[in-house]
């Protein structure tokens, strides 16, 4: 899909990668960007910086706010499920408050948008949506326990539409990063990517069509493991 001309939608563009990825979408020259955010003060200087972006209040986990979000932004053709949360460590050490909020975003969340954007997707000759998972999905990562499989269950799911809108001129993309400099990870100690060059690498993916897009370095590292050995990566992130 060529993103010249795509009407985008970035969940979670407020900060760290959604809002580089609302920048690479208007350097890739979209016609629009939606910036959905759960508080859209947070959107002004960006939005003050380019005319082509429209700030969208957005919970995605709240039915109602996906609901009229759906109902403002009708011309959608690429939809980037960004949007994540990273509340649940250790499976056994993790409250389930903690576990739920993942799930209830990183999944639930997710796949609530995409049913909520279908009917409008649907509508275009060509659209896309982009789930932003993680490394972790292909493996779980223990330190990161119920983070690793609330993104696990997205990726499966994201296979699942991949079949289901195969006939619908939808494509769908799964990111699989390893740690950006975001505010999410910004007290763990290792090599991180910036988030502008991840965003990049991302347009880039979907403009080449790949079902997988590995948009750094580390990512495309431990893919490389997880394709020649499952176990091995297994291995790798219970030792980290
Ligand atoms: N950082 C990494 O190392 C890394 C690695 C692999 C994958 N990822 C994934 O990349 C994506 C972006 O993460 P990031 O690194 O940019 O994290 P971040 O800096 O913590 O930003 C997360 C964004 O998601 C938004 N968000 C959270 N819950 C939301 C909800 N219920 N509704 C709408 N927006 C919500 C946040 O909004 P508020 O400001 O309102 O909280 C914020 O804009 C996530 O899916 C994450 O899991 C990150």
């Amino acid at each position: 899909m060529n993103i010249a001309n795509a009407v985008v939608l970035v969940t979670g563009a407020n900060r760290g990668l959604g809002r580089a990825l609302v920048v690479a979408s208007l350097e890739a020259g979209a016609k629009l960007v939606y910036a959905g955010a759960r508080d859209t003060s947070q959107l002004r200087d960006l939005a003050g910086q380019h005319d082509k972006i429209v700030p969208l209040e957005l919970d995605i986990t709240s039915a109602a706010s996906v609901a009229a979000a759906a109902a403002r932004a009708q011309d959608v053709t690429l939809l980037v499920n960004n949007a994540g949360v990273l509340a649940a460590y250790g499976v056994l050490t993790s409250t389930p408050a903690e576990l739920e909020a993942d799930f209830a975003t990183n999944f639930f969340g997710t796949l609530a948008m995409t049913k909520a954007f279908l009917p409008v997707l649907e509508r275009a000759d060509r659209a896309a949506i982009v789930n932003v998972l993680s490394v972790v999905s292909f493996a779980s990562m223990p330190a990161l326990g119920g983070y690793s499989a609330a993104k696990a269950a997205s990726f499966s799911a994201t296979q699942a539409l991949r079949k289901d809108l195969a006939k619908r001129t939808i494509s769908v993309h799964g990111v699989f990063p390893g740690p950006i400099d975001t505010d999410m990870v910004r007290q763990i100690e290792m090599p991180k990517t910036s988030p502008a060059v991840v965003a990049e690498a991302i347009i880039d993916g979907v403009e080449a069509g790949l079902e997988e897009i590995l948009p750094d370095p580390t990512s495309r590292q431990m893919f490389d493991v997880w394709k020649r050995d499952p176990k091995a990566l297994e291995r790798q992130f219970a030792s980290m």
